[in-house]
Parts: structure tokens; C-alpha cells; sequence
């Protein structure tokens, strides 16, 4: 018996050899690279004078973020940034669960996606549910989902969301807000990756990545039992702070640029320059409601630029 121990073993490590090598290489793949150092740059020559004219005054840099970044671009590279994009790429091939922290408005859904996309589940479904949506009972059958008949309404059975997202990876966003009564039972379907459809007896099992997200304070909710403590302690494996815009105020040159980009080409404009006075005036605000925030201010600045140089609105 001992002696069947070994080969089952020497597999087990080959394939999680083979594994990481496949990461490894998926990594210093030419076209991974390609995702997140052309993106950014696509429109360079129309930037090229706003670089030119920034450099002086503030920091308009490349994007020479050593970390591989998803299809979804992260646009940024402040250390703080950088940070997090390392953690998120070496949390990503694990199966653990990831739970990232952060203020609205950050970038937390965008990390969680990064997370999906840099790990072997990525061709698997990432499956979305926001936990703050929904009242207690509905947020239940969404996430474990029901048989026929299990409640009024209940025409025909439907698969909740743990079962959507078998093989792949399940983000459970704004993940404090989940009521307490309902904890227990998402605890368990996280710990046993086990549950039963409302109405049924049958156990379903699945194989499901937990990436989690939240504004909230955990901490201060568990001490103020709003939050169960078994439950933040199995979701707080791995643990990924997003950092406000304000602690990172060097992010905002290239995101200005980034939607610049993105706003003038949904709108069908020409947007050459940004002006270095605006650039400073932006990295002047505390945006309390963070990357968000910039955005929609920068759309509005598109909308009622005339000519080709970005003005301030306000
Ligand atoms: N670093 C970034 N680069 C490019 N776009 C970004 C970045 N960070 C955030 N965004 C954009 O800002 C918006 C808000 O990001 P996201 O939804 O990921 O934030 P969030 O932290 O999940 O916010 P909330 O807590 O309100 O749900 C999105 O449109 C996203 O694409
Ligand atoms: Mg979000």
C-alpha cells in the first residue's frame, strides 16, 4: 500500500509543476505582455504632445508596470498600485480566496477580475452576485438557487449562482452587506464548497473560486456582531487593500489620459492635449469618490471640449 503512495504523489507534484510552468510561461508570453503595455498607448501620437507638454510639471510616465495585467486594463503606476496588481498576481493562480478592501469607486472589480483572468479558471465562468443588492431571502435563492415549488412563484427550478459558477470563480462584491441570518449557510457552502437548493435534500457539490469584495469595515463589523467572525476569517485568506486615488494622486496623469482616450473615441472627438494646469488642478481634489469619480469628470470634459485641448468644466 505504502508503495502506491509514491507514483500518486510524484503526479500530484508533475502536475502541479506543469502548472506553474504554464503560468510562468503565460506570463512571459509575448501577447500577455502585449494585453497591458499597448493598451495604454494605443493613442500615443495624440498624446504625444500632452506628454511632452506634462513633462515639466507633473509626472506623465509609461505604464512600465512589471506586473501582468489583465485584459480589463488597470491603468497606473504608482508603487501603491503596484502593490496591488503583485498581490493580485501572485494570489491569482492560487484557488485561495481573495478578499479585496476599498473604498467605492477604487478599482475593486477590476482586481477581482484580474484575479479570475490570471488563473487556470479563466476560460470558466467568473460569476458576479452583488450581495447589497438584495433582500435576505432573494439574495439566498440567488446564491444556492431553488427546486420547482420550493416557494410561491417557484414555477421551475433554477441554479443559484454557486452552481453557475462551478469550475470557475464566484465574486461575491460588497460582500458586508450579506445579512446575518443568511452567514451560517454561506459559511458553510465556502468551507464544505457544499449546499442544497432551497427545497431540495440533495447536496450539490461544486468546485468554485471565492473572490470577495467590500467597502465596509469587517473588523469594526465583527466587534459590532454585524458581521460573524468564522465567517471574515474564512474569507480574509488572502486580504487585498485597493488604496484611495488621494494615497496615489500619481495615478492620475495616465487615468486622465486612459479615459481621455476611451470618452473621446466613444464620442467620435479629437482630444490632442490636456493642458498641464488642468492636470494639476485634477491632482489638487481629494476624490472621495476615487477612479469613479475621475472618470465621469473626465467624460463630462470631453462632452464640452469645442476643439482639441481638454478644458476643465468647472
Ligand atoms: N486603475 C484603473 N484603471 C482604469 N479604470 C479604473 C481603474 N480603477 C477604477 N477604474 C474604473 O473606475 C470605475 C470603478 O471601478 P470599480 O467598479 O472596479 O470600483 P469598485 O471599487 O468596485 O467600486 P464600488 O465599491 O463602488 O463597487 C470602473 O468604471 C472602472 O473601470
Ligand atoms: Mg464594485
Amino acid at each position: 500500500m505504502a508503495g502506491m503512495a509514491g507514483p500518486t504523489n510524484r503526479t500530484e507534484t508533475e502536475r502541479k509543476k506543469s502548472m506553474i510552468r504554464s503560468f510562468e510561461s503565460t506570463l512571459e508570453a509575448p501577447d500577455a505582455t502585449a494585453l497591458w503595455k499597448e493598451q495604454p498607448f494605443q493613442n500615443r501620437n495624440r498624446f504625444q504632445s500632452t506628454n511632452d507638454e506634462l513633462e515639466n510639471g507633473t509626472q506623465m510616465r509609461e505604464d512600465i508596470s512589471p506586473y501582468p495585467k489583465p485584459r480589463r486594463e488597470i491603468v497606473g503606476n504608482s508603487p501603491a498600485l503596484n502593490e496591488v496588481l503583485r498581490l493580485a498576481a501572485v494570489v491569482a493562480p492560487t484557488d485561495s480566496t481573495v478578499l479585496i478592501l476599498g473604498e467605492t469607486g477604487t478599482g475593486k472589480e477590476l482586481v477581482a477580475r484580474s484575479v479570475h483572468e490570471l488563473n487556470s479558471r479563466r476560460n470558466k465562468p467568473l460569476v458576479k452576485l452583488n450581495c447589497a443588492a438584495l433582500p435576505a431571502n432573494l439574495l439566498e435563492s440567488e446564491l444556492f438557487g431553488y427546486e420547482r415549488g420550493a416557494f410561491t412563484g417557484a414555477t421551475t427550478r433554477k441554479a443559484g449562482r454557486f452552481e453557475l459558477a462551478d469550475q470557475g470563480t464566484l465574486f461575491l462584491d460588497e460582500v458586508g452587506d450579506i445579512p446575518l441570518e443568511l452567514q451560517p449557510k454561506l459559511l458553510r457552502a465556502l468551507q464544505e464548497q457544499e449546499f442544497e437548493r432551497l427545497g431540495s435534500t440533495v447536496t450539490t457539490r461544486v468546485n468554485v473560486r471565492i473572490v470577495a469584495a467590500t467597502s465596509r469595515d469587517l473588523p469594526q463589523m465583527v466587534q459590532d456582531r454585524q458581521f460573524r467572525s468564522d465567517l471574515y476569517y474564512r474569507l480574509n485568506v488572502f486580504p487585498i487593500r485597493v488604496p484611495a486615488l488621494r494615497e496615489r494622486l500619481q495615478d492620475i496623469p495616465l487615468l486622465v489620459q486612459h479615459f481621455v482616450a476611451q470618452f473621446a473615441r466613444a464620442m467620435k472627438k479629437r482630444i490632442d492635449s490636456v493642458p498641464v494646469e488642468f492636470v494639476n488642478a485634477l491632482t489638487a481634489h481629494s476624490w472621495p469618490g476615487n477612479v469613479r469619480e475621475l472618470q465621469n469628470f473626465i467624460e463630462r470634459a470631453v462632452i464640452l471640449s469645442q476643439d482639441r485641448v481638454l478644458h476643465n468644466p468647472i
